[in-house]
């Protein structure tokens, strides 16, 4: 039976049910960035985080009660952004009505393959999807990783989508959006006519599209998979290091800085330079928009991957760029998340790149073709766990922090 969770906030999105473990055998535990292990695997942001998961795993525990050890043991030592008190507490002010609720994922097909992932309020399910199913028919495998080409058009496909998020993405509970058209094949298409091969297009000249029937990094993700066919994937956010630095007197948890995920104005760029508009405005009880992606893709039926990252706005392009070198350039886990990452949101028009990511002469030919390069200290941070088609558990704890992956 397959058991996935996708969490993200507080907002629980659970599909399957609980297998109930048998008792198992304790076995030498492995520890480092890329580990490999065979009954049971949890990758945090610090080390502490993932060995009290592992342990839980050891004693018999599945995947959900690993992630919730993970969850409370990062609250400890990673508290500027391992929290409890985080997600959507802040918003509402008045925190006893305040109500986590469960949403169904979203789920798409890449090739041969299945993904699960978060719906909004987050817009990194969406931007995700989006990515994918506009590059989907073209040769990434042929191009070669990181070639111009495949800047190229991942860029220009970023730019048109995170368009897309700025006009349409909110909290579906107060705004009409149209998650279906948004990911429906023939618009991505369409999405993409316009781009021209062998020059950038202005992110002024990129506005939304037109779905049919519409007119300081401070997250942490953890992925664990157990022994059972369990598998979870959590993200959670303080926003900015310590969120709004409130500790609520007597519980000892720091309140998140979420406020900051909605747009106050059109036009007005967040921490993370995102602008939006009417859809993301700030509204009593409504939930703001994130760019948190938790995933978990399937292959043949099978578990195949679980990951996510912190990071705002670079959230869903680290976890696209992760599953586009596993499964077009064929990396192993741990190359997909350590190798350079590079990043495009619309909105500033520029490429932002990772030292030793992009070549000069790569930086070179972008540039000819019209587009800005900055470089940028980091970009994500992923955790990852590939499941082998013989059941082996492949970690990928992100070289970028102290991700630690345990398992045994
Ligand atoms: O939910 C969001 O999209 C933001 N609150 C995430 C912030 C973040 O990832 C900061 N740290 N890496």
């Amino acid at each position: 039976m397959k058991n996935y969770y996708i969490l993200l906030l507080l907002f629980i999105i659970i599909t399957g049910c609980i297998n109930k473990p048998a008792a198992i055998e304790k076995d030498e535990f492995s520890e480092g960035r890329h580990i490999i292990s065979k009954h049971g695997m949890v990758v945090s942001a610090h080390p502490r985080g993932s060995r009290i998961g592992l342990s839980i795993l050891q004693e018999g525990g599945n995947a959900v009660d690993a992630a919730v050890a993970t969850g409370f043991a990062l609250a400890v030592c990673y508290p500027e952004a391992g929290n409890i008190g985080g997600g959507g507490l802040i918003t509402e002010k008045d925190l006893s009505k305040y109500r986590s609720v469960s949403r169904k994922p979203l789920v798409t097909n890449y090739k041969d393959f299945k993904l699960i992932s978060v719906p909004l309020p987050s817009g990194g399910g969406i931007i995700l999807f989006q990515l994918l199913g506009m590059v989907e028919s073209f040769p990434l495998k042929e191009w070669g990783f990181h070639s111009v080409e495949e800047i190229h058009l991942i860029t220009e496909a970023e730019k048109r989508v995170y368009a897309d998020r700025a006009e349409f993405s909110g909290d579906q509970d107060f705004v009409n959006v149209p998650v279906d058209d948004l990911l429906n094949h023939n618009y991505l298409e369409e999405r993409l006519s316009d781009f021209n091969m062998n020059n950038a297009t202005p992110s002024s000249e990129i506005k939304a599209g037109s779905p049919g029937g519409y007119v300081s990094e401070e997250t942490t993700h953890y992925s664990v998979v157990d022994n059972f066919g369990n598998a979870v994937s959590v993200t959670t956010t303080m926003n900015n290091t310590f969120g709004s630095s409130i500790v609520v007197d007597g519980t000892g948890f720091l309140l998140n800085n979420e406020m900051d995920d909605f747009s106050v104005k059109p036009d007005v760029p967040n921490m993370f330079g995102l602008t939006g508009g009417e859809a993301n405005s700030i509204e009593p009880g409504k939930r703001m928009l994130s760019s948190m992606t938790p995933v978990i893709v399937e292959k043949d039926g099978k578990l195949f991957l679980v990951a996510g990252s912190p990071g705002g706005s670079t959230i869903p392009t680290s976890v696209f760029q992760v599953i586009i070198n596993v499964i077009e350039h064929n990396m192993s886990i741990g190359e997909a998340v350590d190798t350079g990452r590079f990043h495009h949101q619309w909105q500033p028009d520029w490429i932002s790149y990772e030292a030793n990511s992009l070549d000069s002469l790569t930086l070179l030919e972008l540039k000819q073709m019209g587009h800005e390069t900055k470089l940028r200290p980091t970009i994500g941070q992923v955790n990852a766990i590939q499941v082998m088609p013989d059941g082996v558990m492949k970690g990928g704890a992100d070289k970028r922090g102290y991700n630690t992956a345990c398992g045994y």
